[in-house]
């Protein structure tokens, strides 16, 4: 007997294969597949991640299962499907949508995330309809412990015991096309307690990749928060410049590129630190200048090791013409404060 489990499963797997091909070989996924191929995904790539595509045929998949026999009510809690309005049909959620199947730690297809193809990429106002659209949550899905890509990624971030942390799936898929293999993404939303704990059992380094703009700038932060809580992890952050996220570099400057980059240019926490607070302060005010200090005084405070603090003091007593000894004067205070 197949648990309700394992038939949840076969549901998520048929549906998959059935999206998958008619992206890769019919006429009505021809549309999708260009906009994939001028994304710069190749077949291979959309082969190993099952990318597919929901025809505008809203029972062709409730058809499909129905044929093969499944049960009503279990094609109902898959989430696949929209509530029933009436009708003796389910409607897929996903119609007109390219899909990215969304496997769990096992490999086994537990959810889908479907991406609207007509908006343009980096414009999010205006929208009608989200540009992306995930199963709700189930007996197989659970948001907030899921990782995107954990499963391929597992043994890539166990062996160099470092993982690259991205927003989104189509960074992590365009990453592994650019042979960087251990990336995996949180679910949209900010980093979870749960995710961390799933990536402190797997590595001790961990590189948060996120978007260049504001949104993927107070989410690092967020995540660093997050990450810190339980002092495992070696943190640092894939700077990114405004406006451009990991997949938008690797097609503009290379796959090449962006894994040397990824592996070479590296802010410590701090750095970020400071690039965050420049951000959000205007350091031509007296007032700024001097919160920017006293802020990075605090956090240079807890700072484990005093080389890297020496080294930051420096550059702060430089940029700001302050005596390096007052600094360290101001520094101890706040030390005794931690204690
Ligand atoms: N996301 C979401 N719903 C949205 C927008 C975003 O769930 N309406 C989540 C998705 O998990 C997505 C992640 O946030 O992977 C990152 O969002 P964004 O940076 O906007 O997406 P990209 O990965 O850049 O997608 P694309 O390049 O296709 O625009
Ligand atoms: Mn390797
Ligand atoms: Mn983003
Ligand atoms: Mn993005
Ligand atoms: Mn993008």
């Amino acid at each position: 007997m197949q648990s309700k489990k394992e038939k949840l499963v076969q549901i998520h797997e048929e549906a998959a294969a059935f999206y998958h091909q008619i992206l890769m070989n019919t006429v009505t996924g021809q549309a999708a597949l260009d906009y994939m191929t001028n994304r710069g995904f190749t077949q291979q790539t959309m082969q190993e991640y099952q990318i597919g595509f929901s025809p505008s045929n809203r029972t062709a998949l409730f058809q499909m299962l129905k044929a093969k026999k499944f049960d009503e009510g279990l094609l109902q809690e898959s989430g696949i499907f929209t509530d029933r309005q009436g009708q003796n049909e389910l409607f897929d959620r996903f119609s007109g949508r390219i899909i990215f199947p969304l496997r769990n730690a096992k490999g086994q297809t537990a959810a889908f995330s479907g991406r609207i193809m007509h908006a343009s990429q980096d414009d999010e106002t205006g929208y009608h309809e989200a540009k992306y659209l995930n199963s709700p949550e189930t007996l197989l899905f659970n948001k907030r412990d899921f990782l995107f890509n954990f499963d391929k990624a597992r043994s890539e971030i166990r062996r160099h015991s470092e993982v690259v942390l991205f927003e989104g799936y189509m960074d992590v898929i365009s990453a592994w096309q650019a042979g960087v293999k251990n990336g995996v993404a949180s679910m949209g939303t900010s980093l979870t307690d749960e995710q961390n704990r799933i990536l402190t059992k797997t590595a001790d380094k961990i590189v948060i990749a996120y978007d260049g703009d504001r949104a993927g700038v107070e989410a690092t932060k967020r995540a660093i928060e997050i990450l810190e809580r339980n002092k495992h992890f070696d943190i640092s952050v894939f700077p990114l410049e405004a406006g451009m996220d990991p997949d938008e570099y690797i097609q503009q400057k290379g796959p090449e590129a962006f894994a040397k980059a990824l592996k070479n240019n590296r802010e410590t926490v701090i750095q970020f630190y400071s690039r965050y607070l420049k951000m959000n302060l205007n350091l031509d005010s007296e007032k700024n200048r001097i919160t920017y200090i006293e802020t990075m005084l605090k956090a240079l405070a807890s700072l484990d090791s005093l080389i890297e603090r020496e080294l930051y003091m420096k550059d702060i007593a430089e940029e700001f013409g302050i005596p390096i000894d007052i600094l360290q004067k101001q520094l101890k205070g706040y030390q005794q404060d931690v204690l």
